[in-house]
């Protein structure tokens, strides 16, 4: 498993179990379509929020081109990410490395209530003419409809539809629209101080047959805080856990609601 140093960090656990050599990124299908997806992608929230300044520039270059040396593919952005979205494209087209990804961004329910301007703009600025994912930002409402994304997924502009929250208190709504609208994913936060998804979101989505994407996996840097200046536990190594990042997102990894068989 492939980590990304410096940068943030969105882990993606859709199901079931795929074989992997310890050599290889571990991958999982998406339920929906069996498609493989490697498990650790990277997540681009204040860290590529900033355009401009040229060094910081060659920094977040190097983090992509690790993620895709790695063998990762999703990258997860947001239009409400600052500059996120536009930085991300300009990096992926000097580098040509579109091909390559799994592109995913969030637009908020009054952006996706513009209709197709909301949509081309995000494109413009990722430049890309299709997103592999869209999904409806911070779910806040039971009645939150996916049917525009659903005719921007029929029209081929988008692959794949989800939504998502970083917040415990909008499960019972996030559930909600997960029953009715049957989203291929659901982005959730979850870490090993933060468990709620563990009892609410992904049973759901194993029920249902939903890709998880997990968001703040490292709880906004809280499990850095709790361990710091301890040594990792001789145990860690049993699981091949070599730092604490790989420990906490082994964690995350091994929830075994996250290895449901996919639809086909
Ligand atoms: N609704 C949504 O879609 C949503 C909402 C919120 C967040 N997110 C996503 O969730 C991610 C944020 O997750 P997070 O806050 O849990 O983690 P993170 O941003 O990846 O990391 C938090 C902090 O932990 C430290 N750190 C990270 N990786 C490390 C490593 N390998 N070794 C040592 N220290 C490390 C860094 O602290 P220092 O900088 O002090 O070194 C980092 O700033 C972002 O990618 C964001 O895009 C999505």
């Amino acid at each position: 498993m492939r980590l990304i140093g410096s940068a943030t960090v969105t882990f993606l656990v859709p199901t079931t179990a795929a074989r992997s050599q310890s050599t290889q990124i571990l991958t999982r299908p998406i339920p929906h379509t069996g498609e493989a997806l490697p498990v650790v992608g990277l997540g681009t929230a204040v860290n590529f929020e900033a355009a401009g300044d040229p060094a910081t520039q060659v920094q977040l270059a190097a983090v992509l081109e690790a993620l895709v040396g790695g063998g990762g593919k999703l990258v997860d952005t947001a239009s409400s990410y600052g500059a996120a979205e536009d930085v991300l494209g300009s990096l992926i087209t000097q580098a040509s490395l579109r091909p390559r990804l799994f592109l995913a961004t969030k637009l908020e329910a009054h952006e996706i209530a513009e209709g197709q301007p909301a949509l081309q703009r995000s494109l413009q600025r990722l430049k890309t003419d299709r997103l592999d994912l869209l999904m409806l930002h911070n779910v806040r409402r039971p009645d939150e409809s996916l049917a525009t994304l659903r005719s921007w997924q029929a029209a081929g502009t988008v692959r794949y539809v989800g939504i998502s929250t970083s917040s415990t208190r909008a499960f019972e709504a996030v559930e909600a629209v997960m029953q009715r609208e049957k989203p291929d994913f659901v982005e959730v936060n979850y870490s090993l101080d933060d468990r709620e998804a563990e009892a609410r979101v992904i049973p759901t989505a194993a029920d249902l047959g939903i890709g998880v994407i997990i968001d703040l996996p490292f709880g906004r840097g809280r499990l850095f805080r709790a361990v710091r200046g301890r040594q990792l536990p001789d145990w860690a190594a049993d699981f091949d856990a070599r730092s604490w990042a790989q420990f906490f997102l082994k964690y995350l990894i091994g929830n075994p609601a996250l290895r449901v068989k996919p639809d086909r």
